[in-house]
C-alpha cells in the first residue's frame, strides 16, 4: 500500500477500506509516515468526512496502536464514563467514588485541563501528594485492594490518537465529528471499558456549541462503542453557564468533597446522580440495578451516609496524597485575595457565559494555555447565581480568589461585562438535553 494512494481516495470522497485504514495508522504510529502525509490525509477526512464503517475502523486502528488494558481477571465488568469538557465539571470527583461505595470497581484514567477545559488530574493534584503517575503493578494493585484509582492516562494507551491529536492541533483539523469520536472512544476502548457513560457537553463551554452537533457527536461515538461490542449511554448536558459554583482547581475538589458529604449545588449533585445512575445500570448488565428509583435512593444513601465520601479518602491514600486535606477542606491551596462581585442592579440572570467565566479564571492562572505549563491550584471563582435566578441589587454574584491585587479590577470588569440581567423572568437552563441509549 501506498500512503499516496489513500490520501488521494479520500480526497476524492471514496470510503476507505478497514485495511488502508489500519495500514496508515500502523504505519504512522511506527513512524513510517511522514507527519506532512498524516496532515494531508487528516485535512481530506475533515472536507469529505466519513462513513460509520470508516469511523468504527479508524477508532479501532487507534485504539489498538498501543497497549490496551485488561482487567478483566480483577473486575468482572468495567464501567467507565467520559466527559467531553466543560467549565466547572468536577463530576468525575464525585461520580467515581460514589459508584465505586456501591461496590462496582472503577478504573479511570484521565485527563489535564487545556485552554478553558479543566482536567480532573489538575484538581486531584490539588493534594498535595496525589500521584497520577502510576505503574501498571500499581493501578491493578489499586483496583484490586481499594476498588478505585484514578490516574494519568499511561503513554502506551492509544499513542496513535497522542500523535495525531498534536498534528490536528496545529493544521486546523481539531473541530471535525468522526476525527473527535474516534480520537475520545479509541482512548475509552484502549482503557478497557466494557461499559462507557458519555457526557457530551453543549453551549458556550463546550466543544459542541449547538445541540444538533452534540447529538450527532454523541450518537457518532454511542454507534462506534456499539461496533466495537460495548455497552454505551450517552446524556447531553448543558454547558452553556458553569456546572456547580466553583471554577478552579482546589475550589472545585471543595465542592466535590461537599457533594459527596451530601451538600453542595443541586444542580451539580443531580448531574452527577443521573451519571452514577447510568453507570451503575450498565454495571448490573440487565440484572441489578434496573429500578430508577431504586438506584437513585441507594446513591443518594451513599452520599448521605459517608460511604462515598469514605471511598474518596481511600482513593487519596491508595494514590500517596495528604488525606487531612480531604478531610479538612479549609488545607488545600488557598488564594491570599478573596473578593465579592455583588449585583449592580436587580432582575433575572439573563446569562452567565460558561465560556467568559473559564476566560476570566483562566486569567487569574487556574489554567494552562499549552502542554505542561503551570497551573495555580488556589485561584479561580465561585459563581453563587444561575441562569432565570431573580437578584437583588447588592446581592453576592461571584467571589473571586486571586494571587495578586492588580487581578482583582479586569477580573471584575470582566465579569461585570459578560453576567447579564433581564427585567423579566428567565427561563431556567435545563441540566440535560437528551439521553441516547447504545445497546
Ligand atoms: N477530546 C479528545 O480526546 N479528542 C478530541 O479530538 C477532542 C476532545
Amino acid at each position: 500500500m501506498r500512503a499516496i494512494d489513500i490520501i488521494a481516495k479520500k480526497r476524492d470522497g471514496n470510503e476507505l477500506s478497514k485495511d488502508e485504514i489500519h495500514w496508515f495508522i500502523d504505519s504512522y504510529t511506527r513512524g513510517d509516515l511522514p507527519d506532512y502525509q498524516a496532515s494531508a490525509l487528516l485535512m481530506a477526512i475533515f472536507l469529505k468526512g466519513m462513513s460509520r464503517e470508516e469511523t468504527v475502523n479508524l477508532t479501532l486502528a487507534m485504539a489498538y496502536s498501543g497497549d490496551v488494558l485488561d482487567l478483566s481477571d480483577l473486575i468482572p465488568y468495567a464501567v467507565d464514563k467520559h466527559s467531553s469538557g466543560g467549565v466547572g465539571d468536577k463530576t468525575s470527583l464525585v461520580v467515581m467514588p460514589l459508584v465505586a461505595s456501591c461496590g462496582v470497581p472503577v478504573a479511570k484514567m484521565s485527563g489535564r485541563g487545556l485552554g478553558f477545559s479543566g482536567g480532573t488530574l489538575d484538581k486531584l493534584e490539588s493534594i498535595k501528594g496525589y500521584n497520577v503517575n502510576l505503574t501498571n503493578d500499581d493501578f491493578r494493585r489499586l483496583v484490586r485492594e481499594n476498588g478505585i484509582v484514578l490516574s494519568g492516562q499511561s503513554h502506551d494507551l492509544a499513542p496513535a490518537d497522542g500523535k495525531l491529536y498534536a498534528l490536528r492541533d496545529v493544521t486546523a483539523t481539531v473541530p471535525c465529528l468522526p476525527l473527535i469520536a474516534s480520537s475520545i472512544m479509541s482512548k475509552k476502548i484502549a482503557a478497557g471499558a466494557n461499559g462507557i457513560v458519555l457526557d457530551v457537553k453543549v453551549g458556550r463551554g463546550a466543544f459542541m456549541t449547538n445541540l444538533d452537533d452534540a447529538r450527532e457527536l454523541a450518537q457518532i461515538m454511542v454507534d462506534i462503542g456499539v461496533d466495537a461490542g460495548r455497552d454505551m449511554i450517552a446524556v447531553l448536558s448543558d454547558m452553556n453557564q458553569p456546572l456547580g459554583d466553583a471554577v478552579g482547581n482546589a475550589l472545585e475538589l471543595k465542592e466535590a468533597i461537599a457533594c459527596l458529604h451530601g451538600e453542595g449545588p443541586d444542580d451539580l449533585r443531580e448531574h452527577c446522580l443521573e451519571l452514577a445512575g447510568y453507570m451503575l445500570r450498565l454495571a448490573g448488565q440487565g440484572q441489578k440495578w434496573t429500578d430508577e428509583k431504586e438506584v437513585r435512593a441507594i446513591l443518594t444513601g451513599q452520599l448521605g451516609n459517608g460511604q462515598a465520601f469514605a471511598k474518596l479518602r481511600q482513593l487519596v491514600i491508595g494514590q500517596g496524597g495528604d488525606v487531612s486535606m480531604v478531610n479538612d477542606p479549609s488545607l488545600l491551596p488557598k488564594a491570599p485575595i478573596v473578593e465579592q462581585l455583588t449585583a449592580s442592579r436587580s432582575g433575572y440572570i439573563a446569562q452567565i457565559p460558561a465560556d467568559e467565566i473559564a476566560m476570566a479564571s483562566f486569567d487569574l492562572g487556574a489554567g494552562r494555555e499549552k502542554k505542561g505549563d503551570p497551573i495555580d491550584f488556589a485561584v479561580g471563582l465561585e459563581v453563587h447565581v444561575k441562569v432565570g435566578e431573580k437578584v437583588e441589587n447588592g446581592s453576592p454574584l461571584v467571589t473571586i480568589h486571586a494571587q495578586k491585587q492588580s487581578q482583582l479590577a479586569p477580573c471584575l470588569a470582566h465579569l461585570e461585562r459578560v453576567i447579564t440581567f433581564s427585567d423579566s423572568p428567565v427561563e431556567p437552563l435545563p441540566l440535560f438535553y437528551g439521553r441516547i441509549f447504545g445497546r
